[in-house]
């Protein structure tokens, strides 16, 4: 594998592998086996995979999270390795940043609902980055987890508003073998939390189960209160919405999402479920 820390290098790079088709997973690192299913999907279907290591600091509404997000290169790039990833890039801040960086998109009303609400100017971060890295990368095709769902769907109506010539797939979300979703964080949950943190996946799954298309706000409600009644969890929100507007859904949505956040002891987790 190949690691580049400068644009230009990584460009130089890139634009020489002319009849390559580059597939390109963005990541923030202290990988697991989500970030490395969507290495391999990216490999069996282009010839160079691209993966960049960049925690970034535009993203995070709290700076503690941003000082506390793990860093362990070494071991990521080992697992990198391992994935059968071409390259790596991974910039410093000022690589990315000039010191007076401006940025806004109107990406509407999926900006401010679900993880919107709860963390503002998140996506604001989010959409700055990924347009930086995709104008750098050039990629033909974007692979994203459904574990960020919400993420996703704004990162897709960015690349519809400015036109950007890239191709997204949504990555199915990778799980431990007892329902919790993988994530970076879930090296800071305590044993205990580690069992709390599974009414998430629990209520989900119970809220899939339960799914009649009718009465979706006593559905949300109960999921509220399975969440809430669990010891040392604090749930956000959970709530049952189209997957494409993010609005509530309706009798017309053709795809329908139960999305959910939760403290769990001193971690934030999300999570969600395809309901149809
Ligand atoms: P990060 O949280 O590192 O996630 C990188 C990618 O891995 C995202 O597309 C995310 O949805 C996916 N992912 C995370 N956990 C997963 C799981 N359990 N199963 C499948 N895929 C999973 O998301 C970010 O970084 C950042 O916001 C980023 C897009 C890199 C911009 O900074």
């Amino acid at each position: 594998m190949k690691t580049f820390t400068t644009r230009r290098h990584l460009r130089e790079f890139l634009a020489a592998q002319t009849t390559a088709t580059i597939g390109f997973v963005p990541t923030m690192g202290a990988l697991h086996n989500g970030h490395l299913s969507l290495i391999t999907q990216a490999k069996e279907a282009n010839t160079v995979t691209v993966c960049s290591i960049f925690v970034n600091p535009t993203q995070f509404n709290d700076p503690k999270d941003l000082e506390n997000y793990p860093r362990p290169i070494e071991a990521d790039k080992a697992k990198l390795e391992q994935a059968g990833c071409d390259v790596l890039f991974y910039p410093g801040v000022s690589e990315i940043y000039d010191d007076n960086e401006q940025w806004h998109l109107n990406i509407g009303p999926l900006e401010h609902l679900l993880e919107g609400e709860f963390r503002p100017g998140h996506y604001q971060g989010v959409t700055q980055v990924v347009y930086k890295l995709l104008d750098i990368v050039k990629p033909d095709t974007l692979y994203m987890g459904q574990k960020d769902y919400q993420q996703f769907m704004v990162v897709k109506r960015m690349v519809e508003l400015m036109n950007i010539p890239v191709k997204m797939v949504m990555c199915p979300i990778e799980r431990e073998p007892d329902g919790l979703a993988m994530s970076s964080r879930n090296i800071h949950l305590t044993p205990a939390d580690r069992q709390h943190a599974l009414v998430l996946s629990k209520t989900l799954n119970w809220v899939k189960a339960n799914f009649n298309g009718d009465d979706i706000a006593t559905l949300q409600q109960q999921a509220m209160e399975r969440l809430g009644a669990e010891d040392g969890v604090q749930p956000e929100y959970f709530r049952i919405v189209d997957g494409k507007t993010l609005l509530p859904a309706n009798s017309n949505s053709l795809t329908i999402v139960a999305l959910t956040a939760a403290r769990v002891g001193k971690t934030r987790l999300i999570d969600n479920v395809l309901i149809r």
